[in-house]
């Protein structure tokens, strides 16, 4: 028998689900002092929109139950907006958790039931909050994983524990002899003499009445990563600790890090974040982390500065191992020398299972490579740039040891074991995948075996260059390049929950922008020698991840928060500029055959992104009412559009520079070029492509995603759709024909014709194309008129030999999905949208006169016209190509097929 209040939930407004605080589902350890509250709306009947709500912020579980918001009842707000809903209530307080609910009305203002309470936890707001004090190492120079610890008795029963904890480079936490959580790389890489990252956990369960002991390992990780790559050191490593305890007699103490700490060199006897980790553990200290052991042997810790950045709370998404991958083969290409195959161009490192003779030293190299004689090739994995990734391994001797690194990841598919005792077998290693554990939101299948192949290696490609910072590649540089991230980003869009990992990210490019020229550096964070200014397409980073934030987040804060540093940013672009052109940067990078662009002029891409920097941050202005602003950057817009096309139209011949794709794609993709002109350029770049590229692209990382939005929207797609599944040179085919399991850096295969040597596989930064497969194969858009997926565009694509494609986005506002059948000249298309959302849905006619559908097997679209009835949908307009529909949330199942 179904209850009478279950009833009323499945017919009607259902409870609202999905609550997210920051983005986060009861995140531990906020500081934003007026938090945004998201929740998803659930209704059985279609069209249904949320016509109010009310939240309620309680200062306990039970002030809820009963209804009593005593930190915030928002009341009943009329409003529709399910995201992005500011706290308004009492000030928050350092370190309290609260408890919070919402309930909506639908659009028959039917109210649903209560949701389920969800909490959220402030961390130390004030710098007063912190009583510890940074500790490190006394010598100057300590190459070693240090260890610290400290005993400290509660003589009272324990309510409630929480510690905040940064350690510099990275840290290991421990009490009472267990791994407190399962981050590791913690904290987030930040530059740390701007903004440290603090984590919070609740320990209450870990510590106990009477003696307890906190042990805590450092490595160097960003800290002290000097040597490699440019990076320049901050110091020896760091830490502040402070466990703040309430007891059940109401009563609070506090642990701090402080000179009363013990220090001690540990097992890992070098490491470093590039080049790997050596760990001898005969140095490992039994019970170093547990109560009663005996550290009298040890050092007083030092009180020492602070790293010098302003205390935050970390509120992106951890990193994590977050897979385990088995070896698939393992071969002897010389005596002593075992090669491990992991079948995957992996990132993390792998765990050693191992047995034998104390003292015994365990050599492991990386490489994504092998030579043809068997042996592992490092270059692209960075040896060409003194990185050769290498662990070793001494073992203790004592039954089966497990090891693996703790402050140090790597970039790989082979791993060389050299000076195991005996023959290793599969067993005797695991791959760890590690990254940042955003969530993956996007699911995109055809039947196209080779796109489902192209769609894994991106996703593999992403998620191995997320680790706490989007970086270039996983090895070689490990670095947050500002180019390679802005290009890639509406992919991880598309795929990933990258909301609080951006966020981050925008507030360290916040940090690293000259403050008197508003000038950007091309990578961040970073503490490199060379400083040297963004190129143009690598800054405009701070103009198109905030914009993309507030398209597909509905994040108008970003945009607030940032805007002085967009706008310094694009003034800056205006200095440099010369009569409306730019001519520095890098250009379209890594075009086939070359690293440097070679066949698109530098200053036309510089100029072109100059142009799309200011076209953007006039509709910021405008979006956050800065009506000033919004003219005086329209009015630039249009004074680079003129100067654009002096420089670079050729208007005899309809072409702009030197003819190549991307001369004439990204003019087309930006809007520069002259309405009656665009026809004619469109046609000399598809002649490029077809007739003098055999229908490949030549494209760099700029271009590649440009050339394909634009040929889509061209009525080229067929074209574009070749483009993404050829199989020969350059293409991403290509790769895989040639075992890539994830994306490389350049096209080629071997040394570029600019001479330059192998260079990584594993680049995101072509990955753009995945966000043409949603856009266009599966035709999900955003409309910018609607941010967070509000306005949604629906425009499946049916090209090639396709006879399905699907794909579902969990966005921030619920399931949006299309997916497609081709049944000969017929089409099923089933759309699922999320409850206040409103799409504009175009069927393909599939190159059909006239056509009916059906929607859920009923008539509405008969005759040349829309027939009305059905519910959710409120109209249908007659297009070339199209019939094209405006539905409301919902699941709807169209069939299209000829009169
Ligand atoms: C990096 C890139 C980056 C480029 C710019 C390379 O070494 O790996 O991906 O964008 O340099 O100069």
């Amino acid at each position: 028998m179904v209850l009478q209040k279950e009833k009323e939930e499945m017919l009607g407004v259902r409870v609202p689900t999905n609550l997210l605080c920051e983005y986060t589902s009861n995140p531990l350890g906020i500081d934003v002092v007026q938090p945004r509250f998201f929740w998803v709306c659930n209704h059985s009947e279609r069209g249904q929109i949320q016509s109010a709500y009310q939240i309620l912020v309680g200062s306990n579980w039970a002030n809820l139950d009963t209804e009593n918001g005593d930190e915030w009842d928002s009341g009943k707000v009329v409003s529709e907006e399910s995201i992005n809903i500011s706290y308004a209530g009492n000030s928050l307080e350092s370190g309290k958790t609260y408890f919070w609910k919402v309930r909506i009305w639908d659009k028959n203002g039917k109210v649903s039931t209560w949701s389920k309470v969800a909490t959220f936890e402030m961390s130390l707001l004030k710098p007063d909050d912190w009583k510890a004090h940074w500790i490190g190492l006394s010598d100057k120079k300590n190459e070693k994983g240090p260890l610290f610890r400290k005993e400290f008795k509660l003589d009272k029963d324990i309510a409630r524990a929480r510690v905040y904890i940064s350690g510099l480079g990275y840290y290991e936490l421990r009490i009472n002899g267990k791994r407190v959580g399962d981050y590791v790389l913690d904290p987030g890489r930040t530059d740390y003499s701007k903004r440290v990252l603090y984590v919070t956990y609740d320990i209450t369960n870990f510590l106990k009445k009477g003696t307890n002991a906190v042990g805590i390992m450092l490595g160097n990780g960003w800290y002290n990563a000097q040597g490699v790559m440019g990076e320049v050191s901050y110091g020896l490593p760091k830490l502040i600790l402070q466990i703040n305890i309430d007891f059940v007699d109401n009563t609070t103490t506090r642990i701090i890090s402080d000179s009363t700490w013990k220090i001690a060199d540990g097992p890992i006897i070098s490491n470093n974040v590039y080049l790997g980790e050596s760990y001898d553990a005969r140095l490992e200290k039994p019970g170093w982390d547990t109560p009663n052991y005996n550290d009298i042997t040890w050092n007083d810790a030092k009180i020492v500065e602070s790293p010098g950045g302003v205390m935050k709370a970390q509120m992106l998404q951890p990193i994590k191992v977050l897979r385990i991958i088995k070896p698939i083969k393992i071969t002897n290409p010389k005596s002593g020398i075992y090669i491990y195959d992991m079948g995957q161009n992996m990132v993390g490192w792998v765990k050693l299972f191992v047995r034998g003779i104390r003292g015994t030293k365990i050599t492991l190299k990386f490489a994504e490579r092998l030579y043809d004689n068997g042996m592992i090739n490092p270059k692209t994995a960075g040896s060409e740039f003194g990185i050769t990734q290498t662990e070793t391994y001494i073992l203790k001797g004592k039954d089966i040891e497990v090891w693996q690194p703790r402050f140090t990841y790597h970039g790989f598919r082979y791993v060389e074991v050299t000076g195991f005792l005996g023959k290793p077998t599969l067993e005797s290693i695991k791959g760890c995948v590690v990254h940042s554990a955003v969530e993956h939101i996007g699911e995109f299948t055809t039947s196209s075996a080779l796109l489902n192949q192209i769609q894994r290696n991106i996703l593999w490609t992403q998620l191995g260059n997320l680790h706490s910072v989007p970086t270039d590649c996983p090895h070689r540089e490990k670095s947050g390049w500002l180019g390679d991230a802005q290009v890639t980003a509406e992919e991880a869009i598309y795929n990933f929950n990258m909301s609080r990992f951006y966020t981050k990210w925008l507030n360290d490019i916040m940090g690293a922008q000259d403050e008197e020229t508003g000038d950007l550096p091309a990578i961040v964070p970073s503490k490199r020698v060379k400083k040297g200014g963004a190129p143009p397409a690598w800054g405009s980073a701070y103009i198109l991840i905030p914009w993309y934030l507030y398209l597909y987040y509905g994040d108008e804060r970003v945009l607030k928060q940032h805007y002085g540093g967009m706008s310094r940013w694009v003034d800056f672009l205006s200095n440099k500029a010369k009569d409306y052109i730019l001519s520095y940067g890098l250009g379209d990078w890594c075009p086939p055959g070359y690293v440097s662009p070679k066949n698109t002029p530098v200053t036309l891409t510089s100029t072109g992104y100059y142009y799309y920097n200011v076209l953007i941050i006039s509709q910021v202005a405008q979006i956050l009412g800065k009506s000033d602003d919004a003219i005086k950057y329209s009015k630039l817009a249009n004074c680079i559009k003129m100067a654009f096309n002096n420089k670079f139209f050729n208007e005899n011949d309809n072409y702009y520079a030197t003819g190549s794709q991307c001369s004439n794609a990204f003019p087309l993709f930006l809007g520069l070029v002259p309405e009656d002109r665009k026809m004619a350029v469109l046609k000399n770049l598809v002649r490029d492509i077809v007739e003098i590229h055999k229908s490949h692209l030549n494209t760099g990382i700029f271009g590649t995603k440009y050339m394909m939005e634009v040929l889509t929207n061209y009525g080229q797609v067929s074209i574009a759709y070749t483009i993404a599944t050829q199989t020969t040179y350059p293409s991403w085919g290509y790769e895989i024909s040639k075992g890539a399991t994830t994306l490389w850096e350049v096209w080629d295969y071997g040394a570029t014709r600019d001479g330059y040597p192998d260079r990584s596989r594993n680049h995101p930064m072509f990955g753009s194309i995945s966000s043409w497969f949603y856009k266009t194969l599966a035709g999900i858009n955003i409309d910018p008129a609607g941010p967070g997926w509000w306005l949604i565009i629906i425009k499946p694509h049916i090209v090639g030999d396709l006879d399905y494609v699907s794909a579902s986005i969990k966005t921030i506002r619920g399931m949006v999905s299309s997916s497609w059948t081709r049944r000969d000249s017929s089409l099923v298309l089933n759309v699922i949208l999320p409850v206040n959302s409103q799409a504009r849905v175009s069927v393909p006619k599939m190159g059909l006169e006239s056509v009916i559908v059906k929607e859920s097997g009923r008539t509405i679209w008969k005759d040349g016209s829309y027939v009305e009835g059905v519910m959710g949908i409120v109209g249908g307009d007659k297009g070339e190509d199209y019939v094209t529909f405006d539905i409301g949330s919902g699941s709807y199942f169209f069939e299209m097929s000829g009169e």
